[in-house]
């Protein structure tokens, strides 16, 4: 019986549907599946979705230099992030679109919900334009020189070369990347959702000072952006784009489309109600402002405003339930630099696989350096390949390497029940409400440590007892003694390797399924804790579960990142 059954929805942000999945994407996606993976062996109704993010200029443009419809490179993209997710073993329920009719639909609707509660409003503005593409000019497709030191080539935000910050407007001879015409400015019409209306201001003060337990620094930053009671500083926010652009077409506004991160977070809905169709899941209880159920996102640090402000605000006032709570990370870097195509550190999950890498080992290295704040974390190349091989082979692996083959030779592979009221075993399975409290929190990291801290007890254990003399005294005077002796000192390390391995499952799903069927025991849930191995998990000959990372595969991986053609983030 499960005391305390949830019933939970979690996401991860959408990946952009114009680049390919790297190691920094798949820190996220590591992250919430050992969440998720997690919470499905505490017996929780959990459900994990996801969607590629389709829409906007840069999908657009991307599709017209390939000389493919936008449809076209959608469809390709989502396959090859599909595949990706599915090699590093990410157990989306769902994976959808959000070019999907559901996500129409409902992005039609929560837009129309938000007029009608006089949250919508229409004004001119000017922006840059390019008369040659006719098209307007999203900043990022604008350059030219720096005001201050000249230098050429630079983003309507700040100067790569001297690092002075300006606005686009200050670009001398700015052109558009496009078409590298000169931008004139143009005005046109734009919707915007009123932000700035002292309903908003209030929910969103209370969301995110009050009602959500969000991260400290996720707060202290929400506090600023709020500004204090009566300040108002949060503006509207402009929700159109005027054509050409790839996305929805707002409704009874012809040539007027829904900027991507209006349509984007409706994603998350649109592909869980996908989920819900084919489950026969009741979409609208999950989703009703008054849900017992629970929703948390999983993204990264630089979509914190869209997530905590835009999103909440646009749910609440078109009569949809708020999220339970949203968890941002920090961002990757490699050997302590920001990734890059040049060093090759700009490592895509797709070249993992192929340089024969086990992504099973990359699972570990982030976990074992999660935690649940925003900071910042490293994948240090040398020491990936020291962790892997000194935690995962020299502690854990090794323990079922040493003791089972014994027990099948000798014992036909029956364990000794009997022994394993040992105070090994009580102290392995006592840490249970620790380790699961850890992982409930995030804090991988310290879950790990604590899981290995357990696997040299263990280690400690064996070497005391040195079940290879025994077999060696066995061979030369056999006795019945010794013969318990060996068979108890067996039973009890595979028992420890079976605990052990229901800690890792979350991280190591695959290399569990391959333990569930080696100690031939039934799939490990966290109550596995609570049983033990009996005489009847007769177990297997040993088979190899996991090689040690040769560090010769991590040049392979950096040499085939340096080759790799140029592709944007
Ligand atoms: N499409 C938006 C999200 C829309 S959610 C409604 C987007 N896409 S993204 O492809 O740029 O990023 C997807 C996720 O990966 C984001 O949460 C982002 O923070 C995360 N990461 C991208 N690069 C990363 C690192 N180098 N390190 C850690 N996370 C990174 O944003
Ligand atoms: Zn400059």
């Amino acid at each position: 019986m499960k005391l305390h059954h949830k019933r939970i929805l979690v996401t991860s942000a959408l990946p952009y549907a114009n680049g390919q999945i790297h190691i920094g994407h798949m820190v996220e996606y590591i992250q919430t599946d050992i969440w998720v993976r997690f919470q499905r062996m505490q017996n929780h109704e959990i459900y994990y979705v996801g969607a590629d993010d389709t829409h906007g200029t840069p999908i657009m443009l991307r599709a017209q230099a390939e000389n493919i419809t936008p449809q076209e490179l959608i469809d390709r993209v989502w396959h090859e992030h599909k595949k990706d997710f599915d090699d590093f073993f990410i157990s989306f329920d769902h994976y959808g679109s959000t070019n999907a009719p559901e996500n129409k639909t409902l992005s039609e609707e929560i837009y129309k919900s938000l007029r009608s509660a006089d949250l919508i409003e229409k004004k001119s503005i000017e922006q840059a334009y390019d008369p040659v593409k006719g098209m307007f000019l999203p900043d990022r497709f604008i350059k030219g020189e720096c005001p201050k030191c000249h230098a050429k080539d630079q983003y309507g935000d700040s100067c790569e070369k001297c690092g002075s910050t300006y606005a686009p407007t200050d670009l001398l001879n700015p052109y558009s990347v496009v078409s590298g015409a000169t931008p004139i400015k143009k005005s046109s019409e734009h919707y915007f959702f009123k932000l700035s209306d002292p309903r908003c201001e209030a929910f969103l003060r209370d969301w995110t000072q009050v009602k959500t337990p969000l991260q400290v620094e996720a707060r202290n930053k929400m506090k600023e952006w709020v500004g204090e009671i009566g300040e108002s500083k949060l503006s509207n926010w402009d929700i159109s784009r005027d054509e050409p652009y790839f996305g929805f077409e707002i409704p009874d506004a012809p040539g007027k489309y829904f900027y991507v991160w209006l349509d984007a977070p409706i994603g998350y809905l649109a592909s869980f109600q996908a989920l819900c169709q084919r489950l026969n899941l009741n979409f609208s209880e999950w989703v009703s402002p008054d849900s017992p159920t629970e929703m948390y996102h999983f993204i990264g640090k630089d979509i914190l405003y869209f997530h905590t402000l835009f999103w909440p605000a646009t749910l609440h006032f078109s009569n949809y339930r708020t999220p339970t709570n949203v968890f941002a990370h920090g961002f990757l870097t490699v050997d302590g630099e920001k990734m890059s195509k040049s060093r090759g550190t700009f490592i895509t999950a797709s070249s993992f696989i192929a340089s024969g890498l086990n992504p099973e080992w990359l699972r570990y290295y982030f976990a074992a350096k999660l935690n649940a704040s925003l900071e910042d974390l490293d994948l240090n190349l040398q020491d990936f390949t020291a962790r892997v091989n000194s935690d995962l082979l020299g502690k854990y692996i090794n323990i079922a390497s040493r003791s089972s083959g014994f027990l099948v030779k000798r014992f036909d592979g029956v364990i000794a029940p009997a022994a394993l009221n040992h105070s090994l075993i009580a102290t392995l399975k006592a840490a249970s409400p620790e380790i699961a409290a850890l992982y409930e929190q995030r804090e991988f990291g310290k879950a790990q440590r604590s899981i290995m801290e357990l696997a040299d007890q263990v280690n400690i254990y064996v070497d005391t007892n040195k079940p290879w003399e025994i077999a060696k005294k066995l061979g030369t005077d056999p006795d019945a003694d010794t013969s318990q002796r060996l068979q108890d000192v067996c039973s009890i390390t595979l028992e420890a390797f079976r605990i052990l391995s229901i800690y890792l499952k979350p991280v190591l799903p695959e290399l569990a399924k391959q333990v569930e069927s080696f100690l031939n025991i039934a799939p490990l849930e966290w109550s596995s804790v609570d049983v033990s191995l009996t005489q009847d998990n007769v177990i297997q000959p040993y088979k190899h579960l996991m090689s040690r990372v040769d560090p010769q595969l991590i040049d392979t991986l950096i040499e085939a990142n340096k080759s790799a053609p140029s592709e944007a983030s």
